[in-house]
């Protein structure tokens, strides 16, 4: 049962059931600024956000690192699983925060399994149907990325494999979390807080977006507006 911890206000656990949320950038700007409202717990990247920002990859999960306390998705850029275990042990001695991020293949799950047998934390990746899903659990990750968005391009149901995903790990005890991926807009956070999604990452364009409404606008200006007017004695 999701319940709220009232005992540590201000803490990382205050809400431990609550669905977290990742900025998933690898612009050091965006993070800093996300970071800077206190309400980050954690970061995933991957191969084209790391190329589109152009900054060596080992730096720049390091400057990550010292700005989020919290999980640090690196994704590994080899294909066979043995080159993943190789490049997931060095980028893992990076930090205690770094997540090794694996792509959903038969090499990725069997490095997945390696990497959980030594205690590194796995985040795999490119997760388009409930099966595969349930494949990465047996092999240990730590996280599930399904990308709802990428399906939702393609005409299908990105939100309804949420919901698959759940009732599959609910029913058979996975423990592996549910990082609600490729997320384009607000509505997607609403959905994936219905669908009990453990971790929500998004664009930082989404992230600025979590407090619009029009009425908080319009609201606020008209308090403002009546205020200056008050007769208060
Ligand atoms: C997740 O870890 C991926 O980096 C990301 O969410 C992919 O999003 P996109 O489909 O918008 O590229």
């Amino acid at each position: 049962m999701r319940l709220w911890a009232l005992d540590a206000p201000g803490s990382r656990e205050y809400c431990p059931g609550t669905m977290k949320l990742f900025i998933d950038s690898a612009e050091i700007k965006e993070i800093e600024a996300a970071a800077r409202t206190g309400l980050i717990d954690g970061v995933t990247t991957n191969p084209s956000l790391v190329a589109k920002a152009g900054v060596p990859f080992e730096t720049l999960l390091q400057r990550i690192c010292e700005l989020i306390d919290g999980p640090i998705s690196a994704e590994v850029t080899e294909l066979q699983a043995d080159g993943m275990v190789t490049q997931g042990r060095k980028l893992a001695k990076l930090n205690k925060n770094i997540v090794i991020k694996l792509p959903l293949t038969w090499d990725g799950l069997k490095a997945c399994r390696t990497f959980t047998d030594e205690g590194i934390k796995t985040n795999v990746t490119l997760c388009f149907t409930a099966v595969q899903a349930m494949m990465a659990a047996k092999a240990g990750a730590t996280y599930i990325s399904p990308f709802v968005g990428r399906l939702d391009d393609i005409g299908q149901d990105g939100m309804g494999l949420i919901g698959d995903i759940r009732q599959c790990y609910d029913q058979y005890g996975y423990k592996t979390q549910i990082l609600v991926a490729s997320i384009r807009h607000v509505d997607h956070v609403r959905q994936s807080l219905a669908l009990g999604g453990d971790v929500g990452t998004l664009p930082y364009k989404v992230f600025q977006q979590l407090l619009s409404h029009p009425l908080t606008d319009s609201g606020l200006t008209k308090f403002m507006e009546d205020w200056k007017t008050a007769k208060l004695g």
